[in-house]
């Protein structure tokens, strides 16, 4: 039987910009749920720092930002979507400026804004908060979300899987609705991103856990939109908040969806080194406002290894410092902002000069211990301009995807540009599409289940994945170290998969179980890229080849979850 929704009855999987950009436009038409499985105000856009794009000022142009864009994104970058998102970048600042977001001010700025620059930049473009941006721009849509009549917040509710035509096929032929079956193995590299796949596959919903209730909810939708985030804790040490477990990335993978250029993970280059503060990013803009790389003896370092210096694309950068701390044996390098001053850094820098100052670094008077860490994955989900996947009434937008921007290496602060540029287009496309038909879907089954004996199991292999990601798969590869990780990837993914079809899910084990999927999709991409190119170095095969395309994985059919 068939039951009709209305046009906006869409489920968005994730609350960050992205999430909310769509949930936001979809709203003014009709119902939209949005789950996040954490708190809401969990998110890499609430931690994000130096700002946004916007092609802004008198100096720039469009040409300009396409050039940077491919520049930095070493020969990949697709060059229709730089050129589309360049052209709407002022529209999504000005959108930004609508919803009531604080940038920072300069009433002779266009717009009335302040623009700093980033490496990669060749003009000041970047529109900011002071150093927090990206919370200023969630604190901002989030209360708008929370107060909107027509947007149903869900917090603490995971996503487990979309739920497609595969399922509806299962449970016609009589076998329970989830968990699946373990995954099989087999991977194929697709020949071009321009060969769409001709399957009929579709889209009715998504299987969700309600995590205090331990419940699993199945929510039909006329659409499903990931917004999940990026992939940054696949690795030990990353600048990334808890939520980004790649999760949109592996249930697209389940679900049959391409993959794009995984191999490409930005390192930033200077995450704060303390031992009380993994995580913490100390932004680029303060390079870009003119801070110095140094070794301990005061030696600056950077000019050596390009010469655009600390201002060099990000790539350039971290592994410059890779190579430094190699060779001097160093557990971090200094980041020197000591002669910007402290009115100019408590104006402009006031979150970093406060967490630093807490944890008694005084940067206007002291160098700041920096390394580079996991933080953003340039890969992700196959999606057109519109944010549509291989299977119909599935879209992705945001950090989750691949839209040919970012390249073999993503440009400084093109990341919250793409997620407000591509979710509007999304919603609106998703608006456009109209009416669907959603079939009874089958509820989650979990009859053949039981909780687990032990927890240790997973923690363990969560910091077995994630120290071997960092040591086998990190800033400078090699072959050999890429077939060890992938051997171990194997057994610990045979491993997740048998917990997982025997135990009743939990956020860990989901988290990791989609972690060991989204590092094999890593692995598996750095090994057919015979070259070096922007974020991946293979000491094997160091030259640039001179023409080179993206890596598309497809998974075999029999294979989907
Ligand atoms: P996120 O903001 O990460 O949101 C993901 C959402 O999905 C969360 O709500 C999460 O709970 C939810 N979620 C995930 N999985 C599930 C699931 N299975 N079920 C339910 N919910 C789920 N970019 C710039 O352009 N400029 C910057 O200055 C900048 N600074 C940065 C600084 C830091 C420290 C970091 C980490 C990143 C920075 N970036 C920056 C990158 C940028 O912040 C992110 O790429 C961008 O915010 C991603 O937005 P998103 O909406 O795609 O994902
Ligand atoms: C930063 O502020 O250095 C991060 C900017 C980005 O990731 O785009």
């Amino acid at each position: 039987m068939e039951t009709s929704v209305p046009p906006t009855s869409v489920v968005v999987i994730g609350a960050g910009l992205a999430g909310l950009t769509v949930a936001l436009e979809l709203a003014q038409h009709g119902p939209v749920t949005v789950l996040a499985k954490r708190s809401l105000s969990e998110a890499a856009t609430a931690w994000a720092q130096g700002g946004i794009v916007g092609v802004l000022g008198e100096d720039d142009s469009i040409e300009s930002h396409v050039r940077d864009t491919q520049d930095a994104g070493a020969g990949l970058v697709d060059a229709t979507t730089a050129r589309f998102i360049a052209e709407h970048s002022a529209a999504a600042v000005q959108w930004l400026v609508d919803q009531g977001v604080p940038f920072s001010p300069d009433p002779a700025g266009p717009l009335g804004l302040h623009l700093t620059r980033e490496g990669g930049h060749a003009v000041r473009r970047i529109a900011h908060a002071a150093d927090a941006t990206g919370r200023a721009i969630h604190e901002v849509l989030l209360a708008m979300a929370r107060a909107h009549p027509n947007i149903t917040l869900r917090e603490r509710w995971m996503a487990i899987d979309v739920i497609t035509s595969r399922h509806l096929s299962a449970h016609m032929a009589g076998s329970r609705a989830g968990p699946p079956p373990a995954a099989g193995k087999d991977l194929g590299s697709g020949p071009s991103l321009l060969e769409r796949r001709t399957e009929a596959s579709r889209c009715y919903g998504v299987y969700a856990l309600d995590i205090d209730s331990r419940r699993v909810d199945t929510l039909s939708a006329s659409a499903v939109v990931l917004a999940t985030g990026g992939a940054g804790k696949v690795y030990r040490y990353t600048t990334n908040p808890e939520t980004a477990t790649g999760d949109g990335i592996a249930m697209a993978w389940r679900a049959g969806c391409r993959i794009g250029n995984m191999e490409f993970i930005q390192f930033h280059p200077t995450c704060l080194y303390h031992p009380q503060e993994r995580s913490f990013l100390i932004t680029e803009a303060l390079r870009g406002e003119g801070a110095h790389l140094k070794l301990p003896d005061g030696t600056r370092f950077m000019a050596q290894h390009d010469p655009r210096g600390e201002l060099a694309p990000r790539d350039i950068v971290a592994r410059a410092i890779d190579f430094e701390m190699k060779k001097h044996g160093l557990d971090h390098v200094w980041l020197d902002a000591t002669h910007l001053g402290e009115a100019f850094l408590k104006e402009h820098f006031p979150t970093i000069h406060a967490r630093c100052l807490a944890l008694g670094i005084d940067i206007a008077h002291k160098p700041i211990p920096v390394v580079p860490a996991a933080h953003y994955t340039c890969g992700g989900v196959v999606t057109d301009l519109d944010g549509r996947t291989d299977v119909a009434n599935l879209y992705a937008v945001g950090e989750t995807t691949y839209t040919g921007l970012h390249g073999a290496n993503r440009l400084a602060s093109n990341s919250l540009l793409e997620c407000v540029v591509l979710g509007r287009t999304c919603a609106a496309h998703i608006l456009k599409a109209g009416t669907a038909d959603v079939p009874n879907v089958p509820a989650w089954d979990e009859s053949q289940v039981e909780d687990a004996d032990e927890q240790v199991v997973i923690a363990h292999n969560w910091d077995e994945l994630r120290l071997l990601m960092w040591n086998y798969v990190g800033i400078v590869r090699t072959t050999k170290r890429l077939e060890r990780a992938l051997h171990r990837i194997e057994l610990l993914k045979n491993e997740i998969d048998d917990y997982y079809a025997n135990f009743r899910v939990t956020r860990d084990l989901l988290e990791l179980r989609n972690l060991v999927e989204c590092a094999e999709l890593i692995v598996r991409s750095a090994l057919v890229r015979h070259e070096s190119r922007g974020l991946h170095y293979s000491r094997d095969f160091p030259s640039t080849l001179p023409v080179s395309l993206p890596t598309v994985l497809t998974r075999p059919a029999r294979s989907r979850g």
